[in-house]
């Protein structure tokens, strides 16, 4: 049973800013990209990567073959689409026959603990047809309407935020991309909507999205704590 993950990195990070692509940008001196790969490396038997299919096509391909030089797996960089699922596509359709379970990382989840990555792993090996990690949301939600005005508080029970890596068995996540529900927002979204079950483990707080620059000077703070 041989084991891929895709890390799309295609995205522009618009709501981080700084001129270049968000998997690029630096954190503590080593790209997004370089860390949210190593995070699934030691687990997995290849990474294909997702860089932006921009007039800098060429420029971004080499920037992540020299940011993944040396890491614990082979690698492998495609170029995106226009969306994160257009993203997971192009890197779904070069994998190796030999693989049987895929994981999908985002770039911007550089702190995405090792264990969460094996808890993944383990319940798609141990059958599920997709796997994703889940935390209990802290706060009260509200639903509001354009102006901001409260309609009302919504039921927090049996509500959860999910992070990546997800977990598939491959022939579930290529069902799911060849179904093509519209643009969602993780894989998750389209094997859910094939009626296939997704299980959920433990997610973590440390692989938190990397979306805006809090995120990066909170991630800098736990690197520099000695993570
Ligand atoms: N992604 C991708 N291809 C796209 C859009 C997003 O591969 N066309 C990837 C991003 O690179 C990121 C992940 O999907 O690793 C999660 O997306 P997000 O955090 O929204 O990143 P960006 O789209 O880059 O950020 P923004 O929405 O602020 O522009
Ligand atoms: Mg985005």
């Amino acid at each position: 049973m041989s084991v891929a993950a895709i890390v799309p990195a295609a995205g522009s990070g618009d709501r981080l800013g700084g001129g270049i692509p968000k998997a690029f940008r630096l954190l503590a001196g080593t790209t997004l990209l370089r860390r949210s790969a190593d995070a699934v490396a030691t687990s997995v038997d290849l990474v294909v990567v997702a860089v932006p299919a921009d007039r800098r096509d060429a420029d971004w391909r080499n920037a992540a073959v020299a940011a993944l030089e040396g890491a614990a797996c082979p690698t492998r960089v495609v170029a995106g689409g226009a969306s994160r699922q257009a993203s997971v596509a192009a890197a779904l359709a070069v994998l190796p026959p030999d693989v049987d379970v895929v994981l999908v990382h985002d770039a911007a989840r550089p702190l995405m603990p090792p264990a969460v990555v094996a808890a993944v792993i383990a319940a798609v090996r141990a059958g599920a047809p997709g796997v994703i990690p889940a935390l209990a949301v802290p706060d009260t939600l509200k639903s509001v309407d354009a102006s901001g005005r409260v309609l009302r508080t919504v039921d927090r029970t049996g509500l959860v935020a999910v992070q990546t890596p997800q977990g598939f068995r491959r022939d579930v996540l290529e069902r799911a991309h060849r179904a093509d529900p519209g643009v969602a927002t993780d894989d998750a979204a389209l094997v859910e909507a094939l009626g296939i079950p997704v299980l959920t483990v433990p997610g973590d707080p440390a692989g938190f999205k990397i979306t805006t620059p809090y995120d990066v000077v909170l991630a800098e703070a736990l690197l520099g704590g000695g993570r």
